[in-house]
């Protein structure tokens, strides 16, 4: 069994004139939370449509498991399990009753009480779908992903629209899903959100990958550090690749004069800093509009 549940070489999709994906090769490991981070009509739900065999691509190649996505085998769909934009599944069937019925569609689902647990709606079996808040169906679309105890689950933008405490509530089931060892492909255009939830992130713009590695090594990238303090009422910013040589210096120099630097800070980038970079052209493209 290889290590990678997907592999992603040069893959392009077109739409008529506009290639919205532009050549993108990734890999996820099994076991990771991978992000795809980018703002909106970067490519990133064609390409993830395309891994769960609901689009067609123009070329490249893509493994899934071990499969060709666009074969639709059943093999791979009873291994993975989805997310979609919105469900809104039978409004008048329990929470149990769609659990049920979701995992009917598998060879060996999970005990629907447990599932149901496991996101968190412990005591809504019973409850009608269509009375349950927008959190909570949030909650009940991971269940219906998970029903089946898939390896891999895709999760498209899993927690756009919600409210603070519901985006917190999905990142512990995902990390929840985490912990039982599934595969996990999330998109999102929360910075945040990435950096918590992932291990690895690739920032996609355009159609094209951009940056790519674990969250925290493409906020370290040369020159990463910032030194900051007050002086004569102004900030003053630095950046260096050896924070200790600078702050020597400063602190140094500093301390002849019989000052003290004020407000003596050091930092590195965010991922939302790496992030603003990364698509800054975009951004100005878009706000030319
Ligand atoms: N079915 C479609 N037909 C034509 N253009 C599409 C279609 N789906 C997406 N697009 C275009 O492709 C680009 C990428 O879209 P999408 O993959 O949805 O991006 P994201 O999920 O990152 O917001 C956008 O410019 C979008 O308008
Ligand atoms: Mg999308």
């Amino acid at each position: 069994m290889t290590e990678l549940a997907i592999e992603v070489n040069d893959l392009r999709k077109s739409y008529g004139e506009l290639e919205a994906v532009r050549g993108v090769s990734f890999s996820v490991r099994r076991g990771e939370v991978f992000g795809l981070l980018g703002p909106n009509g970067a490519g990133k739900t064609t390409t993830v449509e395309i891994l769960e065999g609901y689009r067609e691509r123009t070329a490249g190649e893509v493994v899934v498991l071990g499969y060709d996505p666009a074969d639709r085998d059943r093999g791979l769909r009873e291994r993975v399990g989805i997310v979609l934009q919105s469900s809104g599944f039978y409004p008048r069937a329990t929470v149990r009753e769609a659990v049920e019925h979701f995992g009917a569609a598998y060879p060996r689902p999970r005990d629907p009480d447990e599932t149901i647990a496991l996101v968190g709606l412990e005591g809504k079996g019973d409850t009608r779908t269509g009375q349950l808040s927008g959190g909570q169906q949030r909650r009940l679309d991971l269940a219906l992903a998970l029903v089946g105890d898939p390896d891999l689950i895709f999760l498209d933008e899993p927690t756009t629209g919600f409210d603070p405490a519901a985006r917190r509530a999905a990142w512990d089931v995902i990390r929840s899903l985490r912990g039982l060892g599934k595969t996990i492909l999330l998109t999102t255009h929360y910075l945040d959100e990435a950096q918590a939830l992932s291990d690895r992130v690739a920032i996609v713009k355009e159609g094209l990958i951009v940056a790519e590695g674990p969250p925290s090594e493409l906020t370290n990238r040369p020159r990463s550090y910032r030194v900051s303090y007050q002086q004569n009422g102004t900030r003053v910013e630095m950046e260096t690749e050896d924070p200790t040589e600078l702050l020597h210096r400063l602190t140094g120099e500093a301390l002849q004069r019989g000052e003290r630097l004020e407000g003596l800070s050091v930092s590195r980038p965010t991922l939302e800093e790496v992030y603003l970079e990364l698509t800054a052209e975009q951004h100005e493209e878009a706000e030319a509009e």
